[in-house]
C-alpha cells in the first residue's frame, strides 16, 4: 500500500518572530508512519515543525503553515492509496502577517484571525477509490463531535481522542481513542501511541483488502 500520513502542528506567522500553533508533538502521526513502514508499506510523511526525527524508510516533506501542508498533501494525494491526517492543522491564521517585529505595546493588542483552508475538505474531490482517515481532537461529546466530522469531511474513518485527558491526545506517549466509521464507534483501551498506530495500520489493511475484494 502507498500511505500518506500527516503529523505535528502547523505554525501561522504573526510577524518574523511570533506565531500561533498548538501542542501537537507529532508523536501520534510519526507512530502511524513508522507502523506503516514496519508493515512493509510505502510511506510519505508531511510533517509540521516537531522535535522528532522522521522514521527511516520513508520520504518526508517538512512544512510550517497550514497553507504549506495543504500544498504538500495536494501534491502527494494522487500518489497514495491511503491518507491518514493525524496533523493538528491550525484552524485560524492571522489576517495580516507583519513584515517587521511588532512593537511591544502597553494595554490590549487585538489580533484579527481568518480561517485556514480545511485540508481534508480541500482534497475531498481527489478521493476517488482512496481510503481517507482523519483524527478528531475533542474535549466534550467526543463520539458525537467526531462522527459529525467524519460525515462533514467525507471520511472512511476517524480516530477520536479526548484531548482533555492527561493520558491521551497531545504530547503524551499514550492515547485512548475511539475508531469511528459509518458502521459505528469502537472504543480502544488506553495504549501506547505506537500500539494505537500498529492497530490502526492493521485496521486500514483490512479495510483496503475488503474494498479490493468487493471490486473483484
Ligand atoms: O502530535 P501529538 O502530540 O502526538 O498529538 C496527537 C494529536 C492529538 C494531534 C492527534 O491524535 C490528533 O487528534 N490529530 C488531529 C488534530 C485535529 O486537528 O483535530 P480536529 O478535530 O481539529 O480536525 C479533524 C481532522 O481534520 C483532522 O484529521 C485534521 O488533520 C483535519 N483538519 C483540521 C483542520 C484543517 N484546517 N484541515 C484539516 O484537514
Amino acid at each position: 500500500m502507498r500511505v500518506l500520513v500527516t503529523a505535528g502542528p502547523t505554525r501561522e506567522a504573526i510577524d518574523p518572530v511570533r506565531f500561533i500553533a498548538n501542542r501537537s508533538s507529532g508523536k501520534m502521526g510519526y507512530a502511524v508512519a513508522a507502523a506503516a513502514v514496519a508493515s512493509g508499506h510505502e510511506v510519505r510523511l508531511v510533517s509540521g515543525p516537531v522535535a522528532l526525527t522522521p522514521p527511516d524508510g520513508l520520504e518526508c516533506a517538512q512544512v510550517t503553515s497550514a497553507a504549506e501542508m495543504l500544498d504538500a498533501v495536494r501534491q502527494w494525494v494522487p500518489w497514495c492509496q491511503v491518507l491518514v491526517m493525524a496533523a493538528a492543522v491550525a484552524d485560524w491564521r492571522p489576517a495580516h502577517v507583519s513584515a517587521r517585529k511588532l512593537k511591544k505595546a502597553t494595554g490590549t493588542t487585538e489580533l484579527k484571525l481568518v480561517p485556514t483552508a480545511d485540508i481534508l475538505s480541500s482534497v475531498r474531490s481527489m478521493k476517488a477509490g482512496r481510503l481517507f482517515v482523519g483524527f478528531a481532537a475533542e474535549t466534550e461529546q467526543v463520539v458525537e463531535e467526531a462522527s459529525r466530522k467524519l460525515r462533514a469531511k467525507g471520511l472512511d474513518a476517524i480516530v477520536a481522542n479526548d484531548v482533555s485527558r492527561p493520558d491521551a491526545g497531545f504530547e503524551v506517549d499514550t492515547n485512548r481513542v475511539v475508531l469511528i466509521t459509518a458502521g459505528g464507534a469502537e472504543p480502544w483501551p488506553l495504549m501506547r501511541k505506537t500500539e494505537v498506530a500498529r492497530r490502526l495500520v492493521e485496521w486500514i489493511e483490512g479495510a483496503v483488502s475488503r474494498e479490493e475484494e468487493g471490486e473483484s
